[in-house]
C-alpha cells in the first residue's frame, strides 16, 4: 500500500458517506474541550470537502457552545467492514445565521427543521421526560412558514481539517500514516 493510496481510501470513504445514509461513517464522533474536559457525541457527517467536514447542530447546544469557546477538535470515523478508523483534527467554525447556514437551512428537509423548534436549549434539565418539540407539531413536520424561527437555533458546524490520521487492518497486516492539510505526510507505527 502506498500513502497515497491510504489517504484515498480515508478521505474517499468520509466523501461517500456523506451521500450514503448506511455508510458506517455517515455518522461519526466529534470530540470537543468544554469547561469540565473532553466530551463526545455522535454527529450526522453532513458536508466534506477540501479538508472540511461538517454537521448541523442546535446554536444552544453544548457542542456548539464548546466549538465556539475552544475550536480545537477531533473527528473520530469508523466502520467495521472497511476495517478502517480515521481521525481528524481542526478547527471548528460553528455558522449562525451567516450565507452558509442559510443555503444549508434551505437545502434541509422540513422534517429536520422541526428539530430547531425545540422550546428548550438542548442539554436543558427538564423535571418530567420531554421530547423538546413543540407540542402543535408533536405528529407532523412543519410547513415552511412554521420552520422560520427555527432558522435563530440553527447552526452549520463545520472543522477545517489540519491533519487526517488512517489506519487500516488487514490480514497481512496494518497500515498507518498521518497526512497533513499542508500536503506533508509521514507513515506511523500502527
Ligand atoms: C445517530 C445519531 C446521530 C446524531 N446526529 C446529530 C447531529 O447531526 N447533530 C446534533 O446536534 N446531534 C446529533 N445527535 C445527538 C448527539 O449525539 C447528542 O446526543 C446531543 O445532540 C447532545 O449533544 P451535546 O449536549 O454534546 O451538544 C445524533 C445522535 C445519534 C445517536
Amino acid at each position: 500500500v502506498t500513502k497515497e493510496e491510504l489517504f484515498a481510501l480515508g478521505w474517499g470513504e468520509i466523501v461517500l458517506a456523506t451521500k450514503q445514509r448506511k455508510h458506517p461513517f455517515h455518522t461519526a464522533t466529534y470530540s470537543t474541550l468544554g469547561a469540565d474536559g473532553p466530551d463526545s457525541r455522535v454527529v450526522t457527517l453532513r458536508y466534506a470537502k477540501d479538508w472540511v467536514v461538517g454537521f448541523h447542530a442546535d446554536v444552544r447546544s453544548p457542542k456548539a457552545q464548546q466549538s465556539i469557546s475552544d475550536s480545537r477538535v477531533c473527528w473520530l470515523f469508523y466502520s467495521s467492514p472497511h476495517k478502517l478508523q480515521v481521525r481528524g483534527y481542526g478547527r471548528t467554525v460553528v455558522h449562525h445565521l451567516d450565507d452558509v447556514a442559510r443555503e444549508a437551512w434551505e437545502a434541509s428537509k422540513l422534517l429536520s427543521r422541526r428539530c430547531y423548534l425545540a422550546p428548550l436549549a438542548p442539554s436543558s434539565v427538564t423535571s418530567l421526560a420531554t421530547n423538546n418539540i413543540p407540542e402543535f407539531l408533536a405528529d407532523r413536520e412543519p410547513v415552511e412558514e412554521e420552520a422560520v424561527p427555527g432558522f435563530e437555533n440553527f447552526s452549520v458546524v463545520r472543522t477545517h481539517l489540519t491533519s487526517l490520521e488512517v489506519l487500516k487492518l488487514e490480514f497481512g497486516g496494518q497500515w498507518r500514516a498521518r497526512f497533513g492539510q499542508d500536503g506533508v505526510s509521514e507513515w506511523l507505527a500502527p
